[in-house]
């Protein structure tokens, strides 16, 4: 049985994920690793699927922006190598170590301040592992000093409860034309490397590329890439989509059902603010979907779904729950399927357009998406999963 009751749900291709990860897989250098990013529940496809499928279809580990992330997934059985890429309090560490998940560390005192923390613990536990973080050019979270990074390095080395794993950056514009910014970051990383080579250390596991820096530059894959937007098959800006270095399977698929069809008798308003009339004639169905759900308020009469193939309008506002569309041609019934974001027969609406009516990236979309939404699965087009956090279920 489904466990919910809503007529409002995503659609996940599990497929397409696998797909996805195989497609970098023959992109990159055999020896780069794939990591999948499934922060933010899996950029809204869900974590702990998205995870286990880019796993098996050849990722070799996890990245998540925080700890209580990692956390989820590892109590839901996964095993593979997980790294936070955020900021952890240190009075985290001991659930860190727990259960098994990697850091990142870009300051001193908080590496001394870990080993300070770990040392004391009796009896004494596995090491916890570390990856330093450096910024060359994101201006955010990162040490940008060579003296800092020797001294982290030391520190890590010569500890007993702490181990070097790692060491990375971030690009901020691997997805712009322009190449200018990412190569002086590239360039940055590669000095910082070289400091620590030159001051007699091994590094350990190095990687730099997000989606947009693999696609563009699969030779600075090093040790391992960060995949995140285009696991779930969407490129990083609309210039990538254009480029189509790679070719990805979207994943996510946003339906639900009419819950309630008018024709217009006379004319009427429609929603909040009676900012559309509807004429005589007109059919106007209704959705059970609203802002609450992460479906944009901003989408009011101007938005677009997919009723029987074909385009239709949203008309007035998107209310907190409801949603209201002009039925131009044909028939339509209580429970018919309409498409929000995806494919139905030659048409689509794609994440990419939604996010330039919404002025915002594709990446904002599905991680709209919230926990009010059931997520069913697919693979080889059967259900085969679902995942509701209303009714408790990952
Ligand atoms: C540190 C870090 N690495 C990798 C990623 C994945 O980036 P993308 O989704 O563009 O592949 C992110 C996402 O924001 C990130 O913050």
């Amino acid at each position: 049985m489904k466990p919910f009751c809503r007529d409002t749900w995503v659609e996940v291709d599990l497929d397409a994920i696998r797909a996805n990860v195989e497609t970098f897989r023959r992109h990159l250098p055999r020896q780069t690793g794939i990591m999948a990013v499934v922060k933010a529940d899996g950029y809204g496809h869900g974590a702990v699927q998205a995870g286990r499928e880019a796993l098996a279809g050849g990722a070799d580990s996890l990245a998540v922006a925080m700890l209580d992330e990692a956390l989820v997934l590892r109590k839901a059985g996964i095993e593979a190598p997980l790294l936070v890429l955020g900021y952890t309090p240190l009075d985290s560490l001991a659930e860190a170590v727990r259960w098994d998940i990697q850091l990142t560390a870009y300051h001193p005192e908080w590496v001394q301040s870990a080993h300070a923390q770990l040392a004391e613990r009796k009896p004494a536990s596995k090491p916890l592992e570390i990856h330093l973080k450096v910024d060359t050019g994101m201006g955010r979270i990162g040490t940008q000093s060579i003296p800092e990074l020797l001294a982290m390095a030391d520190r890590l080395n010569t500890s007993a409860v702490l181990r070097w794993k790692g060491i990375f950056t971030h690009f901020a514009c691997a997805d712009e034309e322009d190449t200018t910014h990412v190569q002086s970051q590239h360039d940055c990383f590669q000095e910082m490397l070289q400091a620590l080579t030159a001051a007699g250390y091994e590094l350990p596991q190095v990687h730099c590329c997000n989606s947009a820096a693999a696609i563009r530059f699969p030779e600075w894959g090093y040790d391992t890439i960060r995949l995140g937007i285009s696991l779930y098959g969407l490129y990083p800006s609309p210039y990538l989509k254009e480029r189509q270095d790679v070719s990805l399977v979207p994943a996510l698929q946003l339906k639900t059902r009419i819950s309630h069809v008018k024709r217009a008798a006379k004319p009427f308003t429609v929603s909040y603010g009676a900012t559309y009339t509807a004429s005589p004639g007109e059919v106007v169905a209704s959705l059970p979907i609203g802002y609450a759900d992460g479906f944009s308020r901003s989408l009011s009469n101007r938005g677009f779904a997919l009723h029987n193939g074909r385009r239709v309008a949203i008309i007035g506002r998107v209310c907190m729950d409801q949603t209201m569309l002009r039925i131009d041609e044909g028939n339509a019934s209580v429970g018919d399927e309409v498409i929000l974001y995806g494919r139905q027969g030659e048409e689509e609406i794609s994440l990419d357009e939604v996010a330039a009516l919404l002025g915002t990236i594709n990446y904002e979309i599905p991680c709209m998406l919230n926990y009010r939404i059931p997520r069913v699965y697919r693979k080889n087009r059967e259900i085969v999963d679902y995942a509701h956090a209303l009714a408790g279920k990952r």
